[in-house]
């Protein structure tokens, strides 16, 4: 019989405190099995839904933003007026985030008002408190400093075609603050509206309807009708051609780029279309993307009509176009159904690692598929081993971020772990159930925000008890580590990479005949993707490959040279732990200099940076060396993380 209690703060902290004290244990270890309801206790609820990243208050929130703003590209700033419209029977005082903005004047109603800014956190900046009972609107000017974390000026000089510089900003997790003073946390939402002035050789582009041409005023407008959280607010400014793919999507890169970018991106109308055959309606009109420089410091940003996009996926093949599948799928899970604050980051980032991999399985078959799962398998795995030494409680899904970085959060934890742990719901009910459950839930809570607490109630609704006591549903939620019924995600595909490398790793590489001993037959090889030989570099390195291995891999596939970013990033990672140069030393050294120089994607470069500081002093200075010099050309948050690792050094 399903047991059903409303659940109290007391039984939420119990839950979270019992999990947090066990290691990866087995769901037959579990705390008593019962299916946990949130019902309409108010009092509860406000807890849950409370951000610990925001000074801004449940009671006076906004509803609209009307943005006016001039992009400065010779002092880097932007000097901006944000109109806010309020909600009806708003509190007395409207409190703003703010971080680094210099506030010249309140307006309330149209009149300079008086307003206070209190606090001045290192992580969440201060709040810009406006007494304005009854009031309407509240318009605040002010300009963002050159230090704005949100936002990456880039010099003409090293964007591909040297003409112009471009802008572009990252709002997620908190950082919207910093060139937007707003409610910034992902419990509010909001519609909006902007003018945006930028130099006339550049076009600018928004989350929002976008121009597709530059005009002569360089002015452009920009309308976003469904309402978003402060974290999808973006903008993109530079030397910008378009190219359509179809009738609801197309791409923006620099002219040099464009075309290729549009190749690559070329399936995202049959994505759009398989996602919504899958999940319920796009709601959000066009589905465009964005090229941005190589400093992006993500693989790929949701932000709404106009996702961003590092360069390192268009490699030619169409083989990492899952990123385009990951950030079309947080139209439903993450900008349709928001993590309420983000301590339920897995709601958004485990949701979309699944609904990317039913999208990928959709369109490249599930042997495709499978090896994408394989390699979120093997990074949870890898991620974990760390993880549950060091930080055991940043293992569970459901988080408690107060006081922390919600940066702290990104990790496989959010992304792979929730992943397996829906992929295993899915397994248990059946994938009919499991699909028309998903898509009641992104119908049901559209435009609205989600707490794990809300979705096990959901959840509860869908499975029975017997089933629900199987999977161990609170176990993943709140436990640490990784449970033993995690699903085993077995690739056959992966099968011949894996014989591949023990293939490798049997050949004594100062055998005479050592070379052609290790070598794959190009039948093998020319179908291989990407993942195939991201397998193949992590299982030499599993497996313990010596320099010699090392030699013979480069000697044979030219890894050293490639041109895939991905691969390079990947092969770095392992050598630069070894001795081992490069089968040549100068394209070795040049490479992993060029490299570090001028992709900023932190997936990439943080593992090349640890690697080498893993190295002999010889190394470790290098790395520094090559890290002063590329510094400047990488984006503040990227700047942050690698700050962080060389100071850890130190
Ligand atoms: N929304 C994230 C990126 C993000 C998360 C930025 C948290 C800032 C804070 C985006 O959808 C994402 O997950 N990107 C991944 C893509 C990958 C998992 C396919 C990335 O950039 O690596
Ligand atoms: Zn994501």
């Amino acid at each position: 019989m399903k047991i059903r209690f409303s659940l109290s703060i007391a039984a939420v902290s119990a839950l979270v405190f019992t999990a947090c004290n066990q290691e990866t244990a087995a769901p037959a270890a579990a705390p008593q099995p019962t299916k946990v309801v949130v019902e309409a206790d108010t009092s509860v609820r406000a807890e849950l839904f409370e951000d610990p990243h925001s000074y801004s208050r449940e009671e006076s929130k906004v509803t609209h933003l009307n943005w006016e703003a001039a992009v400065d590209f010779e002092k880097e700033v932007i000097t901006a007026n944000a109109v806010w419209t309020l909600e009806e029977g708003h509190g007395d005082t409207v409190i703003f985030d703010i971080k680094d903005l210099q506030v010249n004047e309140v307006l309330v109603d149209g009149s300079r008002a008086l307003f206070a800014i209190e606090g001045d956190d290192p992580l969440l900046g201060s709040a810009l408190v406006v007494p304005a009972p009854g009031a309407k609107t509240i318009s605040i000017l002010y300009k963002t400093s050159p230090e704005a974390e949100a936002l990456q000026w880039y010099p003409a000089e090293l964007t591909q075609g040297k003409r112009q510089p471009f802008l572009f900003t990252q709002s997620q997790a908190i950082l919207a603050r910093t060139w937007v003073p707003c409610q910034d946390r992902p419990g509010v939402r909001f519609t909006y509206e902007a003018t945006v002035k930028v130099p006339k050789e550049v076009l600018a582009l928004m989350s929002a309807s976008n121009p597709t041409q530059k005009n002569d005023e360089g002015i452009y407008e920009f309308s976003m009708p469904q309402p978003i959280p402060s974290y999808l607010l973006a903008l993109g400014v530079g030397d910008l051609a378009f190219i359509p793919l179809g009738e609801r999507s197309g791409v923006y890169a620099e002219p040099e780029m464009v075309r290729n970018a549009a190749y690559e991106f070329a399936q995202t109308e049959d994505m759009i279309a398989d996602a919504e055959e899958m999940y319920g309606p796009y709601y959000w009109g066009r589905y465009d993307m964005l090229v941005l420089p190589p400093s992006f410091p993500f693989g790929g940003m949701e932000n709404p009509r106009l996702t961003f996009l590092t360069p390192t996926v268009v490699v030619g093949d169409m083989s990492l176009v899952s990123l385009i599948a990951h950030e079309l799928a947080h139209s439903w899970s993450g900008n349709l159904v928001t993590n309420a604050t983000w301590n339920d980051f897995w709601i958004n980032e485990g949701f979309t690692v699944y609904f990317e991999m039913r999208i990928m399985e959709k369109l490249y078959g599930v042997d495709f598929a499978d090896m994408l799962e394989a390699l979120s398998y093997d990074d949870l795995q890898k991620e974990l081993a760390v993880m549950l030494e060091e930080n055991v409680e940043a293992t569970s899904l459901k988080q408690d971020l107060k006081g922390k970085n919600p940066d702290d959060g990104v990790n496989a934890i959010a992304y792979d772990k929730g992943f397996h742990f829906l992929r295993l719901c899915e397994n248990t009910v059946g994938r009919e159930k499991w699909d028309e459950f998903l898509t009641y839930y992104f119908d049901k809570y559209k435009f609205k925000t989600m707490v794990t607490e809300v979705f096990l109630q959901e959840l509860a609704g869908v499975m029975t008890q017997e089933q629900w006591d199987k999977v161990g549903v609170e176990q993943w939620v709140y436990g640490t580590g990784l449970p033993v019924n995690c699903p085993f995600p077995a690739s056959n595909r992966f099968v011949v990479v894996d014989d591949a490398v023990a293939m490798m790793l049997n050949v004594d590489p100062d055998a005479a005949d050592a070379r052609s001993m290790a070598y794959l037959p190009q039948e093998t090889t020319i179908r291989w993707t990407t993942q195939e030989w991201l397998r193949y570099i992590r299982g030499l390195e599993a497996g313990g490959a010596t320099e010699g291995h090392y030699a013979l891999a480069d000697g044979n596939y030219g890894f050293s040279g490639s041109p895939n970013p991905e691969i390079v990033a990947a092969w770095y990672s392992a050598i630069l732990k070894t001795g081992f140069e490069g089968y040549d030393n100068d394209i070795y050294t040049k490479k992993v200099e060029s490299f570090l120089g001028s992709v900023g994607r932190r997936k990439f470069i943080v593992p090349m940076y640890q690697s080498m500081l893993e190295g002999d002093e010889k190394r470790q200075a290098w790395a520094k060396k090559i890290y002063m010099d590329s510094r400047a050309s990488y984006h503040p948050l990227a700047q942050g993380t690698l700050d962080a690792l060389f100071a850890e050094q130190m």
